[in-house]
């Protein structure tokens, strides 16, 4: 069965390119990003190991870790992690696994046989602090995920994690936010004395309260 939302993040070991790695030892008590690519080698997933390569300071500041998996061997990954550098002008220097086997894959169900045969589709799992899943998404092999709707579902998550709020469409931090329906109204004021405005009785919105 696939995993859902709030199912603890099965532990693991794997080999990677940065050596041996344990799921919830590598993570600690910060967030983390477990992404699948198909294949090594191939033109979308470069792209994409390129991209997170260049956003890990930004990673970093929300203090999330990377893991990347492929069911490829070891050697074949070491080699494409020149090849990426290269093409997308950056330094890879977070974790890949090796995962031939497909002991990673088959555990978060990365394999999805009608839609690609014997490769992982592009999975990503984004994992809580407490090791919950916080959010899936998969995508076809044809379309590289946009990771800055990545990096900005993190901020609604560490945001709602710590607030009762609620993130609206296409929210971006430091837009006004909206208060979440187990607050009365009473309560507002203590709980978000930068404001609010009610456009209905369940649509409330208040300034972004950790800005
Ligand atoms: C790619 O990353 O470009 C790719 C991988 C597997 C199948 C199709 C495309």
């Amino acid at each position: 069965m696939s995993l859902r939302l709030g199912d603890e993040a099965p532990n693991f070991s794997a080999e990677t390119t940065e050596g041996k790695i344990n799921l919830h030892e590598y993570l600690g008590d910060g967030w983390g990003i477990l992404f699948s690519h198909p294949k090594d080698f191939t033109p979308v997933c470069t792209t994409e190991l390129g991209t997170v390569a260049k956003i890990m300071p930004d990673l970093k500041k929300r203090n999330v870790k990377v893991l990347a998996v492929s069911v490829d061997p070891l050697d074949s990954h070491i080699g494409w992690v020149k090849d990426i550098n290269e093409t997308q002008n950056t330094t890879v220097t977070y974790p890949i696994i090796a995962d031939p086997e497909k002991k990673v894959a088959n555990l978060y169900d990365m394999i999805h046989p009608n839609a690609l045969d014997n490769m992982t589709v592009r999975s990503v799992f984004i994992i809580g602090p407490d090791k919950k899943i916080k959010l899936t998404l998969t995508y076809p092999a044809s379309a590289g995920r946009n990771f800055d709707e990545i990096l900005r579902v993190i901020d609604s998550l560490q945001l709602t994690a710590n607030y009762s709020v609620a993130t609206p469409a296409n929210w971006k931090d430091g837009d006004d936010v909206i208060i979440a329906p187990a607050v009365t109204d009473d309560q507002i004021p203590s709980k978000f004395p930068k404001g609010h405005k009610m456009v209905k009785p369940y649509l409330r919105y208040t300034p972004q309260p950790n800005k």
